[in-house]
Formats: structure tokens, sequence, C-alpha cells
């Protein structure tokens, strides 16, 4: 019985030496998940979705900066694999922990266990997804959120928290919607019927409605639906954690006569700074502090609205509750509206305004390597596809990561790397000239440690004055965004003056713009391979993304659980090692 209690000890004092600010010693926290479909209904339309342990979102995990998480997984669903992909958090030392299908490991088979085992080293608002198909899509999510270690403080001061993972949701399962965006004629997935607060949403009926002509009123409601309630004491101040796993909206959230002073973004600090609404794309997360101090007679209501694209989605709501208020009683203000869709001059405002925090580490003053990445939407044999400088990426059967450890030169992978530059002769404002593309595997590998620029490039779709958002999430890093601009970046002195090299904010999900580009910087110093991509679910499973081959003959070794599917399954019976 001595025994495990040693180990325990043990693990937690090496864990102490080699994290300088180690306070108290971090703990490793087991979870124990089964991943089953279920009915529920998320906006009060009963429907199946994909929940974990019964429950819609997934268990929320709370944990301190440097403590070891470990996920048991079993997968219940009856016929379809699955993964958990722990989405912000870099895996240092442990990328077959991604959770990426294809990539970092093979799908869990049904009725199999992984367990996930990872350090959260990072303090932030984190949540994890599905990341297989469109498994997200079908509500296969919840959040991660790291509290410094013990014995360290935040950047700043809060009386209490709240939590709001938002997400949409389709009345169509994903099955129905990966077949429509794969066939021939394409056929789109449309907006979402609702957008949910907490998992949470109502279709076809206003809380408002007293606000709202027309809306009708929602009926009383089963839990599942039922709206969400922030209870906040008057002349306090709360921490507001917002992450978004949205699988195509793009969002605004605002709280009637309250302004938000923005902390955090995907777990990086940033300098503060107050705004009446903030813009959040699939794959961020922010803090944000709000401080009570309005008539606390009166309830006032959290609103969130589609942004990017034409709204055909009603806002979520849900009731900043001023206690000893009752809960039920509705606020006397309209809720906030929405800023105009395409009133991209308010997103732009917002987004450039993310500075770092000062003691944030600075990039590198120069890099070492250049890599460009057109965005452009393209016709191949009568499907629609996104592609990268003109590759639409599609996932092999071996993951990348077993095929580049274990076969090495054997790789299943394709010896041609993809182009690292696009024509500057393309016309990013019109509909591409040839629209045809290919597919392929988009592997860049990145040398160790070295320093590499992102140009994210938009254009325009196929459609003629078309092009949409995009937020990129890069796997396993941070990056520092070093800056935006419109039109074709050219790379000439006065594209290098928009960039900013003082202060750029650290995130790992950054936005283009339509007709717009952005340009990231990373350093390559986390052997693995790493999923970099659009985070809207439709647009990834078009094609939308690349993957980075990061000194993977330093990764240690691969459980062999992770990769035993394809030809790396085949390698592992031969006796191969990894
Ligand atoms: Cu949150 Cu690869 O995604
Ligand atoms: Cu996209």
């Amino acid at each position: 019985m001595r025994l495990p209690v040693l180990v325990f000890v043990c693990c937690t004092l090496w864990a102490c030496v080699v994290r300088p600010h180690c306070a108290e010693a971090a703990k490793a926290r087991h979870f124990k998940w089964e991943v089953s479909n279920m009915f529920w209904s998320p906006d009060c339309e009963e429907k199946v979705l994909i929940g974990i342990n019964g429950q819609f979102p997934g268990p929320t995990i709370r944990a301190r900066a440097g403590d070891t998480i470990h996920v048991e997984l079993k997968n219940a669903l009856h016929t379809e694999g699955v993964v958990i992909h722990w989405h912000g958090i870099r895996q240092i030392g442990t990328p077959w922990a991604d959770g990426t299908a294809a990539i970092s490991q093979c799908a869990i088979n049904p009725e199999e266990t992984f367990t996930y085992r990872f350090v959260v080293d990072k303090p932030g608002t984190y949540f994890y997804h599905g990341h297989y198909g469109m498994q997200r899509a079908a509500g296969l999510y919840g959040s991660l959120i790291v509290d410094v270690a013990k014995g360290e403080e935040e950047p700043f001061k809060y009386d209490g928290e709240l939590n709001l993972l938002l997400s949409d949701w389709y009345h169509e399962s994903i099955h129905t919607q990966m077949v429509a965006l794969s066939s021939k004629p394409f056929r789109w997935i449309g907006e979402p019927q609702s957008l949910l607060i907490n998992g949470r949403g109502q279709f076809n009926c206003s809380l408002a409605a007293a606000h709202t002509t027309g809306a009708k009123q929602c009926a009383a409601v089963n839990r599942q639906c039922a709206p969400v309630v922030l209870p906040v004491q008057p002349n306090k101040t709360y921490r507001l954690r917002v992450a978004s796993t949205t699988s195509l909206a793009s969002l605004n959230l605002a709280i009637g006569n309250h302004k938000l002073t923005v902390v955090e973004a995907d777990g990086n600090y940033v300098d503060p700074f107050v705004v009446e609404d903030i813009d959040i794309y699939s794959g961020d997360s922010y803090s944000v502090l709000l401080t009570t101090d309005q008539d606390p007679s009166s309830n006032y209501w959290v609103s969130v609205g589609v942004r990017g694209r034409l709204p055909k989605t009603a806002p979520a709501l849900a009731v900043l509750n001023y206690r000893p208020t009752r809960a039920s009683k509705l606020p006397a203000l309209a809720p906030p509206a929405t800023p105009a869709w395409d009133d991209y001059a308010h997103s732009k405002a917002f987004t450039y305004r993310i500075r770092a925090r000062a003691g944030t580490p600075p990039p590198p003053s120069t890099a070492d390597r250049r890599i460009e990445l057109l965005n452009t939407q393209n016709r191949m044999d009568g499907h629609i596809k996104w592609s990268i400088n003109n590759v639409s990426m599609v996932l092999p059967a071996t993951p990348y990561l077993g095929s580049l450890k274990l076969l090495g030169l054997k790789s299943t992978l394709a010896a041609a790397r993809p182009a690292e530059t696009f024509s500057r002769s393309y016309d990013v404002t019109r509909p591409p000239a040839n629209p045809n593309t290919t597919v392929g595997d988009n592997v860049y590998v990145l040398r160790h440690n070295s320093t590499v620029d992102v140009v994210l490039q938009n254009a325009n779709a196929l459609a003629h004055n078309t092009s949409e958002v995009h937020p990129w999430h890069l796997h396993g890093h941070d990056f520092w965004v070093l800056g935006y601009g419109d039109g074709a970046y050219r790379g000439d002195a006065a594209d290098a003056a928009r960039l900013n090299l003082r202060d750029p904010p650290l995130r790992n999900t950054a936005v283009i713009f339509p007709y717009g580009w952005t340009v990231l910087r990373l350093v390559a110093d986390n052997p693995g391979v790493w999923a970099f991509h659009c985070h809207i679910e439709p647009h990834l499973h078009m094609g939308m993304g690349v993957v980075f081959a990061e000194a993977v003959h330093r990764v240690g070794k691969v459980p062999k659980e992770a990769v035993s599917c394809g030809a790396t399954a085949t390698a592992l019976m031969a006796g191969d090692h990894l």
C-alpha cells in the first residue's frame, strides 16, 4: 500500500525540481470518461449528440499550472472512432497526446480505451473537443481551465468567476453534413439553427420576446435548454472566461450596460483594454473582467450574436442576475444588439487592440524562414474544396506522427513537400483564374529551434465579391501575431512597417479578415507533428489545413496504442521500434 504514495511523492518532488516556481507540488488529476451518443435537447429540440459521461457539454477539467492530467477515455460510440484534442495545451514532450485523428494518433475504436496523459503547463482558459471528422460539431467538447500554480497570482484581481463556453448547433446530424459537403453537386450546410451558451439555447423562440417584436416567448422548458443564469453580487469584479468551439459562426458578446476589460487571450495575458463588446472566433478564448456597478435591482442580458456572415441564427441570451434580485425577473433593457455582421472595421478595431501584457516574451527579431499560405476555394472533380497554395489537405490512413517517426524514410506521406509561397501575380480580389485544385498531405517540415514566419493570405472565394473570415489555429504552440493587412501581402517595406515586433500578442488562434493577410511568428521548439488549420469545422473538412512536422527524430517513445493503425500497425507487428 506504501508504493503508490511513494511514487506520487517522488514524481511531485521531481516536478518541483524541474519547475523553478513550484511553490507546492503539482498534482496528477485523474478522469475516467466515456464518450457516447445520447438524446439531448440543447435548444429544446431533441436530437442525438455526442456526450461524455452522460453530460453535454462534457465535464469541465479544472487544474493548476504544472498538474498532469490523465484522461482515461473509453469510446462507447457504437460504430465510429473518436479522439479528443486539448485545445491550447502545447503538449510539450507528449505530441502523441494531442488528440488529432490521423495526425497525432489513430482514432480510438468503439469499446476501446486510450489514456491521454499531459501536463497543463500554463494557466489560462482552454477547452477540449473531438478532432475526428466533424465530431466537434456533434457536441463533443467541454472546458479546460488552468489556474495559476499554488502560491502564484494572476496579474489582475477579481472576486468571482463565470464560465461561458460558446457554440453553435445544427439540427442535421454531422453525418448528413459531411455527406453534403463532399457530394457532387456540393451542398452547403447553411447557418446553424441555434447558438448555445454552456450547451443551452432556445430554437424558434426568444427569452427576450418582450423586447423583440414578433418573437414568441419561450415556453417553460426542460432543464437541458433552460436559460443560463449568471449570478453576481453588486459591486464586485468578475472574471468571465469565454471560449468558442463553434462549428461555423464567428461571434460577438456584449452585456447590457456593462463594459468589459480584456485581460487574457488563448491562455496568454494581454495588455488590458476596455470595450463594449468582444468578437470571438471559433478556437479563441478570452478572459474579460466585468464590474457589477449597475442598478442592482435589475438584471441584464448577456447577448451573443453572429458576425462575419449574414446572420440567420437568433442571438443566444443569458441573464446576468444581480443578487438578491430574482433570476426570473426579466431585464428592463433590451439585449445589446450585435454590431452589423459585415462591420469589419469594428472587428479589426477590436482585434488590432490586442497586445501582449508587459513581461510576455518578445518574438525573436528575425525569422529563418517564411512560409506563405494562400487560402483559396476551389473545385476538384465536381467537388468544392478549400486549398492552401492550391493543395487541399486530405488526412492519410496512417497518422503523420507514426509515419514520420516510425517509418521515417518509408513514410506513407508524399515525398514532395508543398509550396512555401504563391505567385505574386495572384489576384486576391477575384475568384481563382484556374479554380482547379489537387489534394495532398500538406506536411511542412520545420527545423528544430528555427524561427518561422507564416503569412496567411486570404483571397476571393469561388463566388464574386466573397471573401470569408478564417480563424487559423495551431497545435503544439503559441505564436506571436505580428500584424495584419488588407489586400495582397507583398513583404515590402510598407508591409514590414505594419508588423509589431515590440508587443505582439502570443496566441494559438489568429483570424484572417476578408481579402486580408495575417503574419505569425513561431519558434519550432516543440518536437512533434502539429495540425495548423482553419477552425471552422466544415472548412477543415473541405481541406483547409496543413501540418507542421517538427524535429520528429527528437520525439520520445511514442506509445504503441497511439499509432497501431495503417502502415505503422504493420511495422509494429513486424517488430520495428518506435
Ligand atoms: Cu480546436 Cu485542431 O483544433
Ligand atoms: Cu475557414
